[in-house]
Formats: structure tokens, sequence, C-alpha cells
């Protein structure tokens, strides 16, 4: 987690091979690896769904699946294959979705189950997710929410990226903190509060609840009288 700015998404982004690192290792499973490109971060089991999804609108939920990842050079024999696995896949992870479905003709919440999907069907055992909870109304979330749970049940790493407290709190088992492009902490959630979380955050404490002054009411520039005879005096400090 972290502020707007942060560089978290910059952070995933080099783990998914989107850009070279300046200098660090990422280890995966405990070996130093070189991240090249995405495909690259795919053979390694790490997957991810991007803030912005990258999808082809007018391409059924299963082409998209396959796209990319075709057996050979020709759509139809993946096609088949593809719709048993997704399928499994649906059946595993409680993830329903139409395959025949066009992808502009559903909702974003059903765009980003086609997006872990997508990954799942890479063989992704790491999944990242950027702001997944941005675009999805409350029940969508919590949608979002069962679906991690499971995965995460069935042995997947998650890697929620996020600015809202609320979440680190509801679904993480650990938390790791970035600030100015440097990782200032790794907590585990059992272990912290939103007050540590908000403060590591931003670098001072912070209050989550404002604290407003006493209002001390000058000279009236306006009277009026309501029907109950209540008189409501508006002040030039109170005006808006
Ligand atoms: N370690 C870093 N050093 C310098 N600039 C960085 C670093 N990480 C991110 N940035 C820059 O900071 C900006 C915000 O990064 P971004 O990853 O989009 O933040 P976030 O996803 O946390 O909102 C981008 O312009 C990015 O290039
Ligand atoms: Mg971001």
């Amino acid at each position: 987690m972290g502020e707007n700015g942060a560089g978290k998404s910059t952070l995933m982004s080099i783990l998914y091979g989107f850009y070279t690192a300046d200098s660090g290792t990422i280890r995966v499973n405990g070996q130093v690896q070189a991240i090249t490109d995405s495909s690259h971060a795919l053979s390694l089991g790490i997957g991810m769904v991007h803030q912005h999804f990258m999808l082809v609108d007018n391409f059924s939920v299963l082409e998209n699946i396959v796209l990319g990842a075709e057996d050979s050079g020709f759509l139809k024999p993946s096609l088949d294959r593809a719709c048993k696995e997704l399928t499994r896949l649906e059946h595993e992870y409680d993830l329903e979705v139409d395959p025949d479905a066009i992808i502009e003709d559903i909702s974003v919440g059903q765009q980003q189950r086609v997006e872990i999907l997508k990954a799942l069907y890479r063989g992704a055992e790491t999944l990242i997710l950027d702001e997944p909870t941005g675009v999805l109304t409350p029940k969508e979330a919590d949608d979002l929410f069962r679906v991690l749970r499971t995965l995460r049940e069935q042995g997947k790493t998650v890697i929620l990226i996020t600015h809202k407290l609320r979440e680190i709190m509801a679904i993480t088992d650990s938390v790791s903190v970035m600030r100015r492009g440097q990782m200032v902490a790794t907590v585990k959630t059992s272990e912290t509060s939103p007050e540590q979380l908000a403060e590591l955050m931003v670098g001072r404490r912070v209050l989550l609840r404002v604290e407003k002054a006493k209002p001390s009411p000058a000279r009236p520039c306006l009277k009026s009288k309501t029907r109950s005879s209540r008189t409501i005096w508006v002040s030039p400090a109170s005006r808006m």
C-alpha cells in the first residue's frame, strides 16, 4: 500500500517485466531472476491484473483468454481446449462468466474476472491486482474479495495493491508500505492498525477523524425567523 504516486504500480510493473529495474534483485521462490518481459514473468508464475484492463472489447470472453496463449497459429483448436480449461477454472475458483459473452456487453466486475481468469489460464501462482476495487461497486468489491479468499485457500499468492485501509484490514495477511518510491515497512495485518498504517504511509501522525475548532460567531449580517419563530443567525464568519 501507499499514497497515490508512491511507486506501487511502477514496482509491480518491474515485477511483471514491463519496466527494468535500475538496481535491486527479484527472487522468485528464493532464486534470483532477471525478468525481461511479461511472458517471462508468466513463465515464472507471476500474473498481473492491471488498473486499466487490457481486453479486446469486441472479442468474446473465451477469445480474450486464449489470445496470446494459442497452441498454434490457429485460434480454433486452442479455443476448444480453452473452453474445457475455463470451465474447470471457473468451478475451482468460483469465478463464473459466460465464455461466449462479448467484453463490451459485460459489467466492469465481470471484465475483471476475465482478467483474473486470463492470468490463471496462463498458470499464474502469484497474482498481482493493481487497485482492483477502484472501478467496482461495493457489491462487486465484496464478490472480488470472496474470489481472492478462494485463491488464497487454493494456495495462490495474491498481491493486492491499494491505498484503502479498510481493504487492507479486511483481507490481507501482511502489509508492505511504500512511500516516495521506497519500501518503508512490512508488518503483519493482525499486529497493525489503520492509524499505524496511515502514519507509515504519509510519514507523520494522521488524524483519521477531523477535529474542528469551536466556531466563534461574529456580528450577524442576516437574521431570519422560521415558522416556529426560532431566530437563525448568519454571521460573516460562518458564511459559506
Ligand atoms: N523508485 C522510484 N524512483 C523514482 N521515481 C519513481 C519511483 N517509483 C515510481 N516513480 C515515479 O513516480 C510516479 C508515480 O508512480 P506510480 O507507480 O504510478 O505510483 P502509484 O501506483 O503508487 O500511485 C511515476 O511517474 C513513476 O515513474
Ligand atoms: Mg498506481
